[in-house]
């Protein structure tokens, strides 16, 4: 105990009670060292084992005596369990005669099912709920639901807020942190089910055989808790690896690379989940370098993974220096007509909206436009247009409104219904999310960023989950169960995305960031050499008005969602106040509904947003009684920095839209005249 880090693990495991920095994630206020007996394991398996030892843990004490056993397990076989009913990775908890005896039962169809029952029983418990008529049933609405790390070979996390990478390339395979377990747990315990390791610019290192190595060590830890390790790859290896001359998918040499070097990869990992490619998007070498399609890219290396039953997510994200095309209908032109054309084992990943993750967009027009296409839906975590670490964002509304958003083609068809695969009877599915977990001790540089971790998990699970429930369920289980606690924080998280959209850029004005790291405002910024990197490209502000016309007078973007929505955003009037810049360049005068004009509304919402924080602050400082030192201290902090970071913001912005429309503040603003 020499080393203050031993002692300071040793204090946080002996006394749960006393201090959390967050460590424990989500995952139970009460863990105790002492493992309570009173749970039963039917059947051998390692992960049912796991799913016991977490009942064991963290159940309080019960009345009955707890079984956690697979639906096909003899003793169940009087409970006519339907085990196809319980879908192919739910659960079922209830009360249940097994051998003559009363007893509250976590089944699945299969083991992992049973951990993720496990799991549904702690949340159950922890959000207050008791076990008298209890009766969970749910089985996942996606099937692959896999975070995103943006990492790097070298440690460094591409838009990461929490420090270094988990991942310990260095020491690995030999040495496997026990962290990567509590990872796998944290990852299970809210239905994910994949991970991808390495940044999506990847290097090609990462295919080689000492980083195969260290990625089956990593596989070998999660696979117990259901999690698949998936590798981004770098479309040119053949040529950097394979010392090919070319990386053209038609080329049998490169195709036959690839199928060597995916066979390489299922010797050391059987259950390898498959690629995520970039591709000729933001430098990244692909197939449109030799003239070959994205369909063909795709489809070469989906042919690779095939025989072992690996899949392919190639990405849309792509835009191209030399287009003059407006940016947002770069990836739906591109991708659209490849519809159909893709084999059976890949998906288009794409973003939830056209331009990139930016506080708010409206939700990319490719979904609902490739019914032959199985889509995964990609969300960003960490916070790289949010505030990254320190500002306040619950990301829940954000997923939700994406999800939740009629895509027009059909009555009643979502994004959340295309993603499922349900809208056009596809069997894969998938949700990704860029993961904003790092090696801080709590994991996502601060409290509120672990709830954007959860909220994504769920949703993923169950796209139909409301944010706000999702909020209650985590803040119960992060803070404990006291009422006020929990209604303050989720009061306070529910208003927190819109207050950042509000101080960043209201009213669908998006991309106005500062060069290079995104932090901060940057609405002038005109001098970049991609002329789609400037804001100014984004918000066309001049003394007559502001904002990007996709309508047929301008870039015709519009025309790119199904028929109902073009007509709909074709009309200022009928396009939602919170995308209307988005789709309209306004006068500054023009009449906003509530009969104030655009530049009135504009400050209005600017100000909101910064009295919004100052109000969150307020409302978290009620809380220091009931919230650990810790947890408490940090997150007043950083609301503090929000505080004036939202005040740099409006009056940054405003002080630029004043310089370019002449006008005055208009009565009543808080910002500084
Ligand atoms: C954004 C982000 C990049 C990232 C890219 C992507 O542009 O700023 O860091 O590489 O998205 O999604 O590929």
């Amino acid at each position: 105990l020499q080393n203050p880090l031993w002692a300071c693990a040793a204090l946080v495991l002996a006394s749960p009670a006393v201090a959390d920095d967050g460590y424990r994630l989500w995952l139970g206020e009460g863990a105790t060292t002492q493992a309570r007996s009173g749970v039963e394991v039917r059947g051998e398996s390692e992960t049912l084992r796991l799913a016991a030892d977490e009942l064991r843990r963290n159940l309080p004490a019960l009345s009955v005596p707890v079984v956690v056993a697979r639906a096909d397990d003899a003793a169940l076989a009087g409970l006519r369990l339907d085990a196809r009913s319980l879908g192919s990775e739910g659960y079922a908890v209830r009360r249940a005669q097994v051998a003559g005896r009363e007893v509250l039962l976590v089944t699945g169809s299969v083991d992992v099912g049973v951990l993720y029952g496990a799991f549904a029983l702690l949340r159950h418990i922890n959000s207050g709920g008791d076990i008298a008529n209890i009766d969970l049933a749910s089985s996942p609405q996606t099937k692959l639901r896999i975070l995103n790390h943006w990492d790097n070979l070298d440690g460094v996390v591409e838009r990461g807020y929490s420090g270094q990478s988990l991942w310990d390339w260095w020491v690995l395979p030999d040495f496997k942190d026990p962290r990567y377990a509590d990872y796998a747990r944290a990852n299970a315990s809210i239905g994910i089910n994949g991970t991808v390791l390495n940044n999506v610019n990847a290097k090609a290192d990462s295919l080689t055989a000492p980083y195969i190595a260290k990625a089956a060590a990593l596989a070998d830890v999660f696979r117990l808790y259901g999690i698949r390790v998936y590798l981004s790859a770098r479309f040119s290896a053949p040529i950097e690896l394979g010392g090919l001359k070319t990386a053209d998918p038609r080329d049998p040499a490169v195709a036959a690379w690839w199928k060597a070097k995916a066979d390489e990869i299922y010797r050391a990992i059987p259950d390898f989940g498959g690629f995520l490619v970039k591709a000729n998007s933001e430098g990244q070498p692909g197939p449109r370098d030799y003239g070959a399609s994205h369909a063909d890219g795709a489809n070469m290396l989906a042919a690779a993974v095939k025989p072992h039953n690996g899949i392919v997510m190639w990405r849309a994200f792509v835009y191209a220096d030399t287009d003059p095309e407006d940016r947002a209908k770069q990836a739906y032109t591109e991708f659209k007509p490849l519809d159909g054309s893709f084999a059976d084992n890949v998906l288009v990943q794409v973003k939830n909206g056209a331009i990139d993750f930016q506080p708010r967009e409206p939700f990319h027009p490719l979904f609902g436009a490739m019914p032959r296409t199985p889509l995964i839906a990609e969300f960003q975590i960490t916070k790289e247009y949010l505030g990254f670490a320190t500002h306040l964002a619950y990301l829940g509304p954000l997923f939700e409104e994406v999800l939740d958003a009629q895509t027009g083609v059909r009555r009643g068809e979502t994004v959340a219904s295309v993603v499922t695969g349900k809208a056009d009877g596809h069997s894969l599915s998938g949700m990704a999310g860029v993961a904003n977990i790092g090696r801080d001790r709590d994991w996502s540089g601060g409290t509120f960023n672990q709830a954007n971790w959860y909220v994504f998990g769920r949703m993923a699970w169950d796209p139909s989950l409301s944010s706000e429930a999702i909020a209650r369920e985590w803040a119960a289980q992060t803070f404990g169960n006291d009422p006020v606690v929990i209604d303050t924080v989720v009061a306070m998280m529910m208003r927190s995305r819109e207050a950042v959209v509000d101080y960043t850029g209201p009213l669908g004005l998006a991309h106005l960031f500062a060069t290079g790291h995104h932090y901060g405002p940057g609405p002038w910024v005109s001098d970049l050499a991609r002329p789609e990197w400037n804001p100014v490209y984004y918000h066309r502000a001049d003394r007559q008005g502001i904002g990007f016309d996709r309508t047929r007078t301008g870039s015709n973007a519009v025309a790119q969602y199904a028929p109902v929505l073009a007509r709909r955003y074709a009309d200022p009037k009928t396009t939602p106040p919170e995308e209307l810049l988005w789709f309209h360049h306004l006068p500054w005068d023009y009449k906003m509904p509530a009969g104030n004009t655009l530049w009135e509304e504009m400050v209005r919402r600017y100000d909101r947003g910064v009295a919004e924080v100052d109000s969150m602050r307020s409302q978290w400082a009620t809380l220091r009684p009931r919230i650990d030192a810790e947890r408490w201290t940090k997150t007043d902090a950083f609301l503090g920095v929000q505080q004036r970071e939202a005040r740099w913001w409006r009056d940054a912005s405003l002080a630029y839209w004043m310089s370019i429309n002449g006008l005055p503040l208009p009565n009543g603003s808080a910002a500084p005249q």
